[in-house]
């Protein structure tokens, strides 16, 4: 997690550097700060809390056309002015921004700076204080930075500023995102192209244990080894009023308002020339030659993968298991003959998920990669890929990635089954089921006045709730339930509702609120069992019921869709009943405390 930006130019670095922050504030937001060096002068500015604090505290006349800045997402050390970023070496000659773990901080602080008086708790100072060692040392900074790069183990992506330098930036990268965006008299460093988008659309990539040595009309870049390496730019895919909020309150409003137009989207995203969704010959001969599909996943990905299982099971007749990464890469179960590894993920950055990829590759295995982000670690390190075409996703919570995961997922599902000749792969015309899930999608984002009363009247000040469902219900019971814990704090559950009564239903009160999805014929008359075994023992139930299933009473009617793919209409009134919550309870939305957008730790 954590976002840096560097910049080197001719004009005033500080509103770019601020600018670039904000649009990194979904990696991390506990603190954050700049560094501005105007010839050799030095202003470091370090505040804990949003940008928002930190731009109050910059003097307005503070300057330098060279700078560098972080946001930053607690990991060593707790958040706070001592321990934000950038960090700077004894003498305050090297300043550093950084994103990721140096997992042998502790072995390197005492090897080698042992008589070095640190002043945060963080893993980042050792990095800063082991350059201006080496340098004391008669080192030129570009070989210290080299060294000390070479000393570490763990992720970084680092920018540096050499006080005695001012006309160079200094970068590098390992397993964290950073790349380079490149203009006319000057050029950044950022985390993500999003906060260098007002300034470029052309970018570079870096690669791992690669660095970087930018002026305002140079781009240096190099193995660790010293190897140059020379790399065309590209240009960014996304343009600036992508991730702009526009007239929305929050981002996760607009996001969830997306989810209809990305259905649209994806159809057209995978039509081919005779008008049918089609999947890349490469990817599809992957999941055919596999006897299993094994989808790692974690959070909201994890959900859309069981949903994914249903329907790859349904459709392709290949068996399906879903598993957590963070548990996954340590406790790896037997596996079939010829497993197929897909990644579910949103970001494309996840570090749980990354760490099995790895280790799977390692062990032979084939991978692919179903995310939002081309070009992201896991769109690149994995055999094969598949786009979500959901558009910037910047609002931590994460809701039109999830339903671009479902609806791709149904197209894997039904294309493998296509070419294997499964029957029920041709009994659906995906594209018109997809086309009328968009069409319900849009009516349930149009239900915002009646689930905000609905949030008021069950969750604005309840302690815990509860979601349940049967089958694909279930699954997105476990969404809900997650959507309402992150952005409200509410205690909640998603559960397969004929299990309560093995044992939780003994937490059922006057008044604890629960929440039912009823979206599957077969189980309809057992799931309004157990809303009555609840309402029995005095919850306040709400039913969000599909139209041909209702019954007097439901507080809501889902237009009707293909059974298999209710997951993208149902999931609606749920994102929306954990935002209204969220408002109820003044929560702050878009950034919810604790977390960060894209989890680039394990
Ligand atoms: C919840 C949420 C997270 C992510 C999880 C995986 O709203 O956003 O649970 O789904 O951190 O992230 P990705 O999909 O980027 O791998």
């Amino acid at each position: 997690m954590c976002g840096i930006v560097g910049y080197i130019g001719t004009e005033n670095a500080k509103e770019i550097l601020l600018n670039g922050l904000e649009k990194l504030e979904y990696r991390g937001y506990d603190s954050a700060g700049i560094a501005l060096l105007n010839k050799e002068e030095l202003t470091v500015v370090k505040e804990k809390g949003r940008i928002a604090d930190l731009r109050k505290k910059v003097a307005t006349d503070a300057s330098g056309e060279l700078g560098i800045g972080h946001t930053r997402w607690a990991t060593h050390g707790k958040p706070s002015e001592e321990n934000a970023h950038p960090h700077q070496s004894l003498s305050g000659r090297f300043v550093i921004v950084h994103n990721g773990v140096i997992e042998n901080y502790s072995l390197l602080k005492d090897e080698y700076l042992e008589n070095v008086p640190l002043k945060s708790d963080t893993d980042t100072e050792v990095i800063v204080q082991l350059i201006e060692k080496l340098s004391n040392e008669g080192l030129e900074t570009k070989e210290a930075i080299r060294k000390t790069l070479k000393l570490l183990h763990g992720s970084y992506a680092i920018c540096v500023i050499d006080q005695k330098e001012p006309n160079l930036l200094y970068a590098a990268k390992n397993k964290s995102p950073l790349l380079i965006g490149k203009g006319s008299s000057f050029n950044i460093i950022a985390s993500d192209a999003m906060a260098a988008l007002k300034e470029t659309d052309q970018f570079i990539e870096i690669a791992d244990e690669e660095m970087v040595i930018l002026s305002r009309d140079s781009i240096q870049i190099e193995t660790l080894d010293g190897e140059m390496i020379e790399r065309e730019p590209f240009t960014a895919a996304i343009d600036a009023s992508d991730i702009e909020k526009g007239t929305y309150p929050h981002y996760m409003l607009k996001e969830v308002d997306e989810q209809p137009a990305v259905m649209r989207r994806i159809i057209q995203s995978y039509q081919n020339e005779a008008g049918d969704l089609a999947v890349d010959h490469a990817v599809l001969d992957e999941v055919l030659n596999s006897d299993r599909i094994y989808i790692i996943a974690c959070g909201t990905s994890s959900h859309a993968g069981y949903v994914g299982k249903a329907m790859i099971e349904r459709f392709a007749k290949i068996p399906v298991e879903v598993h957590i990464s963070s548990e996954f890469g340590y406790n790896i179960p037997l596996l079939s003959e010829k497993p197929l590894f897909m990644f579910i993920t949103q970001s494309g950055e996840t570090a749980d998920s990354r760490q099995v990829l790895v280790k799977v590759k390692e062990m032979g295995y084939r991978t692919l990669t179903l995310t939002n982000v081309p070009g992201s670690t896991l769109d690149r390190e994995a055999d094969q890929s598949m786009y979500l075409h959901a558009g910037p996703e910047i609002a931590v919570a994460s809701t039109k990635a999830y339903t671009a995961q479902v609806a791709v997922l149904s197209i894997l599902a039904v294309a493998a089954g296509r070419a294997k000749g499964v029957e029920q792969a041709f009994e659906i015309d995906l594209s018109a089921e997809l086309g009328i899930a968009a069409t319900a999608m849009e009516a349930m984002v149009s239900s915002k006045e009646l689930i905000e009363h609905i949030a008021g009247e069950f969750l604005a000040t309840s302690r815990n709730a509860f979601f349940l469902g049967r089958s694909v219900d279930y699954f997105v019971a476990m969404e809900a339930a997650l959507k309402l814990k992150e952005i409200s704090y509410i205690q909640a559950e998603g559960f397969a509702s004929g299990e309560l009564k093995h044992g939780t239903i003994a937490l059922i009160e006057d008044e604890t609120p629960v929440f039912a999805i009823v979206t599957q014929e077969n189980i309809n008359w057992n799931i309004r069992g157990n809303v009555n075994e609840v309402l029995a023992r005095g919850a306040n139930a709400c039913v969000f019921a599909m139209e041909g299933l209702e019954q007097p009473g439901d507080r809501l009617v889902i237009p009707h869709v293909h059974e298999l793919l209710t997951p993208l209409v149902s999931v609606i009134p749920c994102q929306l009943l954990a935002y209204y919550a969220a408002l109820h309870r003044d929560c702050d939305v878009d950034k919810p405390r604790n977390l960060a957008k894209s989890v680039t730790v394990e």
